[in-house]
């Protein structure tokens, strides 16, 4: 029998209007903001990729919490709406909450990291490199070599090599507190990681009783790879699936504006006592008193529902399904991107769309200029202003790839507005021979691509 064609498993209650500049009045915008796409107004931009964080549609479930939310300053009922509902999922006793995703690191870090320490994982997401390297400690990349390669079709480009992660920990024996896996890898391309790898991973933490801190940002989405990939997965549910991989985790990092489906907010989960004790003593004072981590209670109580509403296969499959199409859409048209397209996110590969323009001249960085001025779509440099100077020799590093990445809000963009984005990048790839690169012409002395300018290249 043929099968019933999907959609969303929802219907648009409340909309906000967005306003559509002339090609002019975009072209002034961008040149106005340095040609720095941080640096527009939101409501310049007509299709908003910059980040699927805190960018989400909440349901009128989540509304409802957040009327019926209770605020108090110690045990709330907000916060244990929260923290029943991490605990069921999750099965970790210890929950902070926290006002976001890096405040989770900067508390957890603070309890686990020294000077001169060396924190393993699969391509740190750029916060919790900071918050390492910000501690005099230092992050290492033990990905799979297939990740490097943009064509390779590895169904689980976030995994860890598991023979370096071994020799990384037996050459630094006493300065590895704990390795931190990233599920779904986001610096990778959004990339999950397979339950046979956590395990692994997990395997060799136990074997020289390492710490395993999971970054769970995009946890959900993870779980759906696992169960659309991985072979045995898929007659489990997604719950199931999620409680199998934190089994292998001691301890969790969370921005809930991406799986949470919530503006605001982040937590960490644990299971042991003692680094909870830690961590709360770092919680009072970075973040507020433990049961609202700097969070209002309101946000709690959408967060736990938030919670309940991502692990549902329906959503995951719209929304998944929805990155995937419009990554399919984009190789048809001969787009070239990072393959297989992972979660939130396209990463279109600059480097091969400008062949033309070398990394040094902001490839990357061009394409978002110049696909903002052909369809007001904002998109993100992920290429050499993002990986900035070498502390020490002041050199630019030079990242093996200069993406743009569109990264897609979660229930808030139709199939039409992805039509824009693909015409935009067909546009801006019909002309691409006579695009021309871009300059810097301020630079911060740290984290420049947020306020850096540039110049175009005549
Ligand atoms: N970990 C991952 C994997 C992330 O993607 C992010 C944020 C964080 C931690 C930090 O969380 O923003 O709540 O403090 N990623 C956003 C992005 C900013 O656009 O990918 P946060």
């Amino acid at each position: 029998m043929e099968r019933m064609p999907y959609s969303e498993p929802y219907k648009i209650k409340t909309v906000e209007s967005i306003k559509v500049l002339t090609h002019q009045e975009r072209q002034a915008k961008i040149k106005e903001a340095g040609y720095n796409l941080f640096n527009l107004r939101s409501e310049d931009v007509y299709i908003d990729l910059l980040t699927d964080s805190g960018t989400g549609a909440m349901s009128d479930k989540q509304w409802s919490a957040i009327m019926t939310g209770d605020e108090s300053y110690a045990g709330s009922k907000s916060f244990f709406k929260m923290k029943d509902k991490i605990v069921d999922l999750l099965k970790m006793p210890y929950v902070i909450p926290t006002h976001q995703g890096r405040a989770a690191e900067n508390v957890l870090f603070s309890a686990l990291i020294k000077e001169g320490d060396i924190i393993p994982g699969n391509t740190h997401f750029d916060t919790t490199k900071g918050h390492i390297e910000f501690r005099n400690a230092f992050a290492c990349d033990c990905t799979i070599n297939e990740a490097s390669d943009a064509d390779n079709e590895h169904p689980f480009k976030g995994n860890v090599d598991i023979g370096q992660l071994e020799s990384v920990i037996k050459q630094n024996r006493s300065k590895v507190p704990f390795v931190v896996l990233t599920v779904t890898c986001n610096s990778g391309g959004g990339q999950p990681v397979s339950m046979d790898n956590i395990k692994a991973v997990s395997d060799t933490c136990r074997k020289y009783d390492i710490t395993l801190v999971f970054d769970v940002a995009r946890f959900a989405e993870n779980a759906y790879f696992i169960k659309t990939r991985e072979k045995g997965y898929e007659d489990k549910s997604i719950t199931e699936i999620v409680a199998e991989m934190f089994s292998y985790a001691d301890a969790c990092t969370m921005s809930a504006k991406k799986d949470g489906i919530v503006n605001i907010g982040g937590f960490i989960a644990l299971r042991s006592e003692e680094l909870y004790k830690q961590c709360s003593v770092f919680t009072i004072i970075y973040e507020g008193y433990l049961t609202y981590g700097g969070m209002a209670g309101r946000d709690m109580a959408a967060l736990a529902v938030g919670l309940e509403e991502v692990t549902d296969f329906d959503y995951l499959r719209s929304r998944i399904g929805q990155v995937q199409r419009l990554g399919k859409k984009l190789q048809d048209a001969g787009i070239p991107i990072i393959k297989p397209v992972g979660g939130h996110a396209i990463y279109v590969d600059a480097m091969k769309f400008f062949p033309h323009i070398p990394q040094d001249q902001l490839p990357a960085q061009t394409l978002g200029v110049e696909l903002y001025t052909e369809a007001g779509v904002r998109g993100v440099e992920i290429g050499i202003v993002l990986a900035d100077r070498d502390p020490i020799t002041r050199e630019n590093r030079k990242p093996k790839f200069d993406l743009l990445r569109l990264a897609i809000p979660r229930r808030v963009y139709t199939e039409n507005h992805m039509e824009v984005v693909v015409w935009g990048l067909k546009k801006v790839h019909e002309r691409r021979n006579s695009c021309k690169g871009l300059e810097l012409t301020y630079e911060a002395p740290i984290m420049r691509h947020f306020t850096a300018r540039f110049k175009k290249l005549d």
